[in-house]
């Protein structure tokens, strides 16, 4: 029995705007993230959580101002000091360097992590591409990941990116997801310990499994996207997130905002 059970929350796709009067899709953004913090932070102390670890897996900055990853610093509180952050396809890497100068140095060509959390290892990858709406880790990062799969082969690992590296079942965004999955895919089959993949940008709850590993996608703490649609078409259900219990084995729980 593991002794002490990390707690990991997954936040993703906050599509936040420097103007806190702006609207996407007809919702200002920055007022639903403002919500999903505050439940968030209810639930830390409702639940009793020993919690140890945020990730926001990317697209943070819907308008990819400076200003706005301000915005999020703000919003986050004393919550940045637990966070970790990637990302998306509408995000700046400078911008995120400049303002969580704690998490990046200048130097990195990617803004990927990996940190332990009591005996799991948690790896972070950086699918953003400028310019473009898919996704894509090329080759320098693929062999990075396989370099800290095969340093850390004994930790089981959880693995985070923005665009996921499978296919959810709707084809506009199946088209837009990681354009070298397969690439991702080789380097994890040598690498029994990745035990799932936490994956945003489709701003839908979706899990599949392939080969012992558990493959998922979390809910947008922003605007949801309608499941198995074969275009853009919002959901009314509320913004949500994930929580992750890494014990001996791997527990997930998507958690909604009530309506
Ligand atoms: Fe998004």
């Amino acid at each position: 029995m593991a002794t002490f059970m990390p707690t990991i929350l997954q936040l993703t796709d906050l599509h936040l705007m420097a103007d806190p009067l702006v609207e996407l899709k007809g919702a200002r953004t920055r007022d639903i993230v403002k919500r999903v913090f505050e439940y968030v932070r209810q639930e830390i102390n409702r639940r009793r959580w020993r919690f140890d670890q945020i990730v926001i897996t990317g697209d943070l900055a819907h308008d990819e101002l400076r200003e706005t990853y301000l915005v999020l610093r703000e919003l986050l509180g004393e919550l940045n000091d637990s966070c970790l952050l990637l990302p998306g396809n509408h995000d700046d890497r400078g911008f995120m360097r400049e303002v969580f100068p704690e998490q990046f140095t200048a130097d990195d060509d990617f803004l990927n992590f990996s940190v332990e959390v009591g005996g799991w290892r948690l790896i972070g990858l950086d699918s953003h591409v400028k310019g473009e709406v898919p996704g894509e880790l090329g080759a320098r990062q693929l062999d990075w990941i396989s370099r800290e799969l095969a340093s850390h082969a004994d930790q089981p690992t959880v693995l985070f990116i923005h665009h996921p590296p499978f296919a959810v079942g709707s084809d506009w965004v199946d088209a837009i997801g990681l354009q070298d999955a397969d690439a991702l895919m080789s380097c994890l089959a040598a690498s029994s310990q990745v035990k799932a993949i936490c994956a945003g940008h489709v701003h839908q709850a979706f899990e599949t499994e392939a080969n012992g590993v558990r493959m998922m996608t979390t809910p947008s703490s922003s605007l949801q996207f309608t499941p198995q649609a074969d275009q853009l078409c919002l959901d009314a259900v509320p913004p949500g997130f994930r929580v992750l219990q890494l014990g001996d084995d791997f527990q997930s729980e998507v958690v909604r905002l009530p309506e």
